[in-house]
Formats: structure tokens, sequence, C-alpha cells
């Protein structure tokens, strides 16, 4: 099978293409990402010289995927690329709008010219914007995004079904919840709080804390996008998650404890507008159709985790020294 993978240099789409070329021996994979803020070749540096793999720079709402696409020719396409932080979706809309919506038609009608056979829309399960008591979000629930990010990635799910309908597309769509684990950029909760913590700067926690989100482990979900890949409907949707929701205070305090840490670190900041409160979704369809199931334990993977950080401090110091405080200081001022 030949796959082209976009977003690959990120958070989970590098772990996607590790996955895939560990597993499948006949996989090539080409990885297009433009290498934003967020995207470095160095998450692959271990898989740079596989003749398997090969990596691109572009944009996917740029006209050059239509000339990729086309002398590639893959079997499939799995979209990745995003900007995918809530916060930055806030302070400035239009990056959101132009990669995650306009990239998304782009690349749809790009496959669809290149006739390439399936594309995977990796969305989010924060389009359902927040759960209320105790329910789950099937895949059929209303589509409610409270988020700039949310919003741009519901359209795009629109997109992905509206290409389905109008011209047969094999589009399918996987919508999973928080992610956790190696390689993620320290601006998202967990690897800003364990780095914080391992600076002891203060750990910004919004509101209450009492936000409650369901944690993932990334090759959990990376397993799950592969078998929806192989074994999803055309114009299916499948929900990833865990099913379990620590609220935000607890998961800062774990980290803590992990670190042995001084709770006199946390800071209630003022609260994310718009913030949801809880995500939640029913995995049902994705274990009964795909034969999915999760198999990392939240406290054993936030354990490994918090060690990766410790033990990898020149893959994410610089990033905070660049992006990350200059982000902390417009936000909150100094580190005391
Ligand atoms: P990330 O920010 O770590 O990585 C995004 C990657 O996309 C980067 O490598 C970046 O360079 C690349 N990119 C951005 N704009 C691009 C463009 N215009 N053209 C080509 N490449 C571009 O994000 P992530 O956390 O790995 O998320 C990957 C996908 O998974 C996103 O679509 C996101 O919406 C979705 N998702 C993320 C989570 C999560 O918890 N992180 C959960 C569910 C779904
Ligand atoms: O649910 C899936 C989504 O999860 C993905 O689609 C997004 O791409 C991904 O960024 C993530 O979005 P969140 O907004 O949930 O993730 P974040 O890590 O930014 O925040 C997690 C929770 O922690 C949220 O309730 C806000 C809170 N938080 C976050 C930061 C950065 C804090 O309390 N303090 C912080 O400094």
């Amino acid at each position: 099978m030949k796959l082209l993978v976009t977003g690959g240099c990120g958070f989970i789409g590098s772990h996607f293409v590790r996955l895939a070329l560990a597993r499948h021996r006949d996989i090539r994979l080409v990885n297009v990402d433009r290498l934003t803020y967020a995207g470095r070749g160095r998450n692959l540096a271990d898989i740079e010289r596989d003749s398997r793999y090969c990596f691109l720079k572009a944009d996917v709402a740029s006209s050059a995927m239509f000339q990729i696409l086309h002398r590639h020719r893959p079997d499939a396409v799995v979209n990745f690329a995003a900007e995918s932080h809530v916060d930055r979706s806030i302070h400035c809309a239009a990056d959101f709008l132009k990669t995650n919506t306009l990239g998304v038609q782009n690349l749809l009608d790009a496959a669809r010219a290149a006739g390439v056979r399936r594309f995977v829309q990796i969305s989010t399960d924060e389009v359902y914007g927040s759960i209320s008591g105790s329910g789950r979000a099937r895949e059929n629930a209303p589509l409610l995004p409270s988020s700039p990010y949310s919003a741009s990635k519901a359209a795009a799910d629109l997109c992905c079904l509206a290409a389905h309908r109008t011209h047969g597309q094999d589009a399918v769509i996987t919508r999973c919840t928080n992610n956790y684990g190696p390689y993620q950029f320290p601006e998202k909760m967990i690897p800003l709080m364990i780095t914080n913590a391992l600076h002891d700067i203060p750990l910004p926690v919004y509101g209450d804390g009492q936000q409650r989100r369901d944690w993932i482990h990334v090759e959990d979900h990376c397993r799950g996008i592969f078998l929806a890949l192989e074994k999803g409907t055309a114009g299916g949707i499948y929900n990833f998650g865990m099913g379990s929701e620590p609220p935000n205070l607890m998961i800062v305090l774990e980290i803590l404890k992990i670190l042995g840490k001084s709770e006199t670190l946390i800071r209630h900041v003022k609260d994310r507008p718009g913030h949801d409160r809880r995500y939640a979704v029913d995995t049902t369809k994705a274990r009964k159709e795909l034969g999915w199931t999760p198999l990392m334990n939240f406290e054993r993977g936030l354990a490994a985790t918090v060690e990766w950080y410790r033990e990898n401090t020149a893959w994410w110091l610089r990033l905070k020294d660049a992006a990350f405080r200059k982000f902390y200081r417009q936000n909150y001022g100094r580190p005391s």
C-alpha cells in the first residue's frame, strides 16, 4: 500500500508514520508537512533513512497538492495537518480556517483528481461541543463547536461528508479525544504542566480546573486510525476515546506528585473564553466495526510521558524558550 500522510512531523502524525512503517512492511509512505512552529523533521529522525519513506515540504492548502498527489498517486491520504491549539485559535482564527477547512477541501479535490481510493480525515471530539451530565456523544450527535479551532474542524468534517455524498468520494472521519504522549508540543496542557514543573515555573490552571477531558495515549489513537483506514466504511465516522474523564486539576496534581514538586506551583488563572466543560464520546462503533480497543492505562501512560519529558529536555527546551515563553509572557506576565 502507498500512503500519503499530511502533518506527519507533528505530534500524532509522527507517531502514526512510525507505527505504519514498523507494523506494515509493504507500506511506502510520503509525508507532506509545511513545518509550522508545531512540525519538526527531528520527530522522525529515526526513520529518515528508511527507503520506504519520503518527506515533502508543502502546504495542504496550496495548489502544489494537485501535483504531489498526481505524481505519487497514493492508495490513500491520511490528513493530520492542522493548526491544533485552541488557545491560538481564540487569538487568531484565520490560519485555522485556511489549513483546517480550506486545506481539507483542497486535499479532497486533489485526491479525487488523482484517483486516490480513500481519504481519512483526522477530526476531533471537540466538534460535538461540551457534553452535559454523564452522556457520551455518538457519531450522529449534532455538531456544536465552541472555539474557532473546533468550528474549523467541524466545517472540514462537513466538507468530507459532502464530497462523499456529491462525488461518491471514499472519505472516512475519525474523532478522537485528547491525546498525550512523547513529542507533544509543550503548549498543550500535559507537556506544558510537566515542563513548567521541571523548571519550577507556575502551572496555569484555567478557572477552577474542574473541566474534564478523556485522555488517550497517542499510540492507541494511531492504531485506531490505521484500523479505520483498513476497515472503515466509506462515509463513516468513528469515535475514539478511553471512557474516563479525570478533571484537569487532578492530572496537574498527579504530575506534581510524580515529579516530587510542591502543589504551591499551581496558579488558578483566568478561564479560557468559551471553555468546554466536558468532552465524552461513545466508542461502541469503533470497537464493534473496527475491532479497536485501547491498551494503555492512563496512570501508566502519564508516568511514562513524564519520564520521557524528563529524559528529553533537549527536545522541548528550545521550543519552550522561543514560542512558548513569548506566549506565556503575553498571557500571564513574567514567570516568577
Ligand atoms: P500538531 O500541531 O502537533 O501537528 C500538526 C502538524 O501539521 C505539524 O507538523 C504542522 O507542521 C503541520 N501543518 C500545519 N499546517 C499545515 C499546512 N497548512 N500544510 C501542511 N502541514 C501543516 O497537531 P496534533 O496534535 O498532532 O494533531 C494532528 C491532528 O489530530 C489534527 O488534525 C488535530 O485536529 C487532530 N486531533 C488532535 C488531538 C490532540 O489531542 N492533539 C485529538 C484529536 C484530534
Ligand atoms: O479533544 C481533542 C482536542 O484536544 C484536540 O482536537 C486539540 O487539537 C487538542 O489541542 C486538545 O484540545 P484541548 O483544548 O482540550 O487541549 P489543551 O491541552 O489545550 O487543554 C486541555 C485542558 O486543559 C483544557 O480544559 C484547557 C486546560 N488548560 C490548558 C492549558 C494549555 C489549562 O488549564 N491550562 C493550560 O495552560
